[in-house]
Parts: structure tokens; sequence; C-alpha cells
């Protein structure tokens, strides 16, 4: 985890690091500590594009590695963070870096600093889990910051910002990578207690009883076939003269077999101990702001329980009655993220919020639509959708916006409740956000439905293998620009 990677800012490259990550440009000098031209590098087949490194032989300690950086003019804080995760592969175990990338003119020294320790801090992570061989753990254990005095205060400052941002990114991947029969709800509850008193927050954790004096049918509908109960965290940060109040709401279903709508037995199966994946995303979220003095106030629920079918579970036909009082009835029980955060919503209203956005691994519709490196943003207020759009090109994750499309609505409409849980074979990243919807009232609010990017196959650049903590970073880039 990337708590234990040593991150430094210094002026010159220390004699003890084991790889120099230098950056090339596709034109323009190149790096003298190379010790080649661009010739000699073009003749490796280096031109010094995005992605491209070159390991070159150490003459005497550190490695040096070229890392391609694109066109001189054009470089963003997103190309440096991948350019980092690049030199992080590269390095394979060579186990502490140093690099000049955050010296490069054309992205502010503050954006830099932050974008190259995401990128190295991100690419560096490695769930191993339980594996008894712990070999292939993570190596990285060090990152130092080659940067002149001109820069050095501003990469130090954005330096300790990815610090912590890849390290609530980093929280939430293990959460989400983790067997869901070594975290139950009451697990995660309990996590997310400790993390709250790590980082400044206040806490609240409602048991069953709790969720049904509360009128939370749809938590306790979707947990009716479970042996574990539910848990619903409530965590808090409240700053001095907030700037306004942003409500999170995420989706904690911490194993979803589909209950009675069984989901077949197929690789898809064993991926839905992940579908906890924006409970996560706001758990690490919230363990950023304080660190990251958030001028807003900020208050995340965690709705979480699994799903699973047994003889007392929720059946096709049953009717559910929500927080807010109103009643859906059940046509899918594997439909259950819309259920459980319908009572997160009903509550983000209550509590008063300027805003509200929901994250959830929902649709396989939004995964079918958009693949899976891009997220789906839907919800009822364009300009609050903007800011959320804005924070994701920041933090360089994709969303696309689908259209909150009305004329679908009487697709969810019931003949003995408000609605159905689900709509038809169609448009269901958008029937989704149509039963949503139902739930926020009049407040500004944007829906995450992060199913396709919920994780990766392979390794891919800051990526790791496994859960991705997608939205994590969007999340805390919304909160700490976040006005009403
Ligand atoms: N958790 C799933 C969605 C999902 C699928 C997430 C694949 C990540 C990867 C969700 O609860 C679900 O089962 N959705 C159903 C809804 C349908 C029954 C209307 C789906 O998408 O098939
Ligand atoms: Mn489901
Ligand atoms: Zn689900």
């Amino acid at each position: 985890m990337s708590s234990s990677v040593n991150v430094e800012v210094v002026r010159s490259v220390p004699r003890t690091v084991e790889a120099v990550g230098l950056p090339v440009a596709t034109s323009g000098p190149v790096p003298r500590q190379l010790g080649m031209s661009r010739a000699t590098l073009a003749a490796h087949g280096f031109e010094g594009k995005p992605g491209q490194v070159l390991v070159l032989p150490a003459v005497t300690g550190a490695t040096p590695i070229a890392i391609g950086v694109g066109d001189p003019g054009s470089l963003t804080a997103n190309g440096l963070r991948s350019a980092a995760a690049s030199l992080v592969r590269a390095a394979g175990k060579r186990a502490t870096i140093a690099t000049t990338l955050a010296d490069l003119e054309g992205v502010d020294a503050k954006s830099a600093g932050q974008a190259v320790i995401e990128g190295a801090l991100l690419a560096g992570y490695k769930y191993i889990g339980l594996k008894t061989d712990t070999s292939g753990a993570a190596t990285l254990t060090g990152v130092s910051l080659v940067v002149g005095d001109k820069r050095s205060a501003g990469v130090r400052a954005g330096a300790d910002r990815g610090i912590v941002t890849a390290g609530a990114t980093c929280l939430a991947r293990d959460l989400a990578n983790t067997p869901p029969g070594y975290l139950t709800a009451r697990k995660m509850a309990e996590r997310a207690v400790t993390v709250a008193a790590d980082s400044g927050l206040g806490v609240e954790v409602f048991d069953k009883d709790k969720l049904l004096a509360m009128g939370c049918g749809g938590m306790i509908g979707v947990n009716q076939g479970s042996v574990e109960p539910p848990r619903m965290v409530k965590l808090t940060y409240t700053p001095r003269n907030p700037t306004g109040h942003l409500v999170l709401v995420g989706k904690g279903v911490m194993y979803d077999s589909g209950g009675i709508s069984l989901k077949p037995s197929d690789g898809m199966h064993a991926k839905m101990k992940m579908d906890m994946s924006g409970a996560a995303a706001v758990l690490g979220t919230m363990s950023a702001l304080k660190a990251l003095r958030c001028k807003a106030q900020v208050t995340g629920y965690l709705m979480c329980t699994d799903n699973l079918p047994s003889g007392s579970a929720f059946k096709l036909g049953d009717v559910l009655t929500f927080r807010n009082g109103k009643t859906a009835e059940i046509h899918n029980t594997d439909a259950e993220g819309r259920l459980v955060l319908a009572d997160g919503l009903s509550l983000a209203v209550e509590d008063g919020a300027d805003a509200i956005v929901d994250i959830a691994t929902l649709t396989g519709a939004a995964m079918a639509a958009l693949g899976p490196k891009i997220a789906a943003v839907l919800g009822n207020d364009q300009p609050f959708i903007d800011q959320v759009k804005t924070a994701s090109q920041r933090a360089d994750e994709s969303l696309w916006q689908l259209p909150l499309a009305k004329e679908y609505r009487k697709l969810l409409d019931s003949q003995v409740a408000d609605m159905k849980n689900v709509g038809g074979p169609y448009g269901g990243a958008i029937t989704a956000s149509l039963f949503l919807n139902e739930f926020v009232g009049t407040t500004p609010w944007a829906h995450l439905d992060i199913a396709g990017p919920m994780d990766v196959d392979a390794d891919d650049g800051w990526l790791s293998r496994g859960a991705t903590a997608f939205g994590t970073r969007t999340l805390i880039e919304l909160a700490t620009t976040f006005t009403r």
C-alpha cells in the first residue's frame, strides 16, 4: 500500500536510488544524464511518445529510464500521471526511484507534484490478498522528486496531496479486492469506524433494528435472504463555515449473487465481491477530506448488505417501502443496488444536501453502452453534472453523460406499487437512474454508474489488476472544489 512509500522532494538525484526516470519529449533536448543522443534513442525504438519507456544499462549506480512525454508543448497533469506510472512499471523490482518529471514546464508545480505521485503510488499498488507466497507483493518504497528551487514548494504541496489521494484510492482498492467472506457488511462498518477515527470524521453505524425503525425498506428487503446483517454507515466531515453541503451515497453490496434472480456461475459472478466499490469509493473519499482541508461539509453514506437467495429472501412480486415512503414492486431481485441507494438518497435529501452524488456498480447496461473504461453519469441538474465532469477530467477518470430520459419513466409503472424495480430490456442504465430519481426530489443530483470501470484484468498505467477504486479521486476533487 502507498502509505509505506517514502516521498521526498529534492534538488538532485539521491545517490542511493535504484532507478532514475528522465523525461524525453518527441522533440527538443534529451536529458544529459541519459548519456545518449536522440538518434541513439530512436535507434532503440524510443521516440519520446507518451507511454514509451526505455530502460538503459546502469553505468554507475541508478538505472536510467527514459520516459516518453510526447509533444513538449502539450504536456498535461494527466500525461504526467501516466508517465510516472510507466516509470514505476518499467522500474520493476527497483524499490527506490527518482525522477525529474515534476520539474517539466507546462504544468503548474502543484498539479505536477500531485499527478506524478498519484501515478507512481497507484501503479505501485498491488493486491496479493491471502497469498502465502508474498514474493509478488508491491516493492516500491521510495519516490524522490527532483526539482529546481523555483518549483520545489509547489511540487511538495502537490506531492502531499497526491499521497493523500493515492492513499484513499488504495484503501478503496483494498476493500473492493477483499474476498466477500472477509469483508461482510459488519466488517466494512468496523473498518469505517477505524477510518473515521484516523481521519477526523464523525461516524454513526446503523444496524438492522435501526434500519427497520427508520423505514429503510430497501436495505432490509435486499438483506432479507442473508444470515449476515446489514449495516448503514453515516460519515460526517464538518469544517467551520462550510462552502456548501455535499452528500455522497455509495452502493455497498458486499456480494451480489442476484438473490432469487440468481446470476449464472460464470467469471462475472466472482467479480461481485466488488459490488461494494461505490461504498469503498465514498469511504476512501471521506478519509481524505480533513487532510486536504476540504472547505465543504461532506456526508457519506455506505449502504452495506449482501444480496443472497434463501428461504427468507425477498421475492419477485414483493413490495418494498423505502425511507421516503415510496413503494416498489420487485420484478428482479438482481436489480438490488437501486433499492439500497433509494434509502440513502432519501436520507441525503433529509440532511438538507446542497447536492448529492451516488456512486454504484449499478448496471451491466452501463458497461454494455460505454465499455470497461468509461463510467456513466446521469442526473437532474446540468450545472452540477458539469461540476462532476470537470472533477473527473482532473482525475483522469472518464465519464460520459447519458440522458435522464423522462419518456422512459412509464417502463417502471407498476400495477401495485409506485414503480417496478426494473424497466424493459433496453436502456437499463437510464431506467435504473429514473428509479433513483424518485428519491432525490429537487436536490441537484448526479449518479455515477461505475459497473464498467470497477476493475481491470491486467495492469494498465496507474491502474493495477483488480479493483480500480474508480471515482475515488473524482469525488475527492469534487468535494474539495465544491461550492453551492
Ligand atoms: N451489480 C450488478 C451490476 C454489475 C454487473 C456490476 C456487472 C458490475 C459488473 C447489478 O446489481 C445488477 O445485477 N444489475 C442488473 C440489473 C438488471 C436485473 C435490471 C444487470 O445489470 O443485469
Ligand atoms: Mn444485482
Ligand atoms: Zn449489484
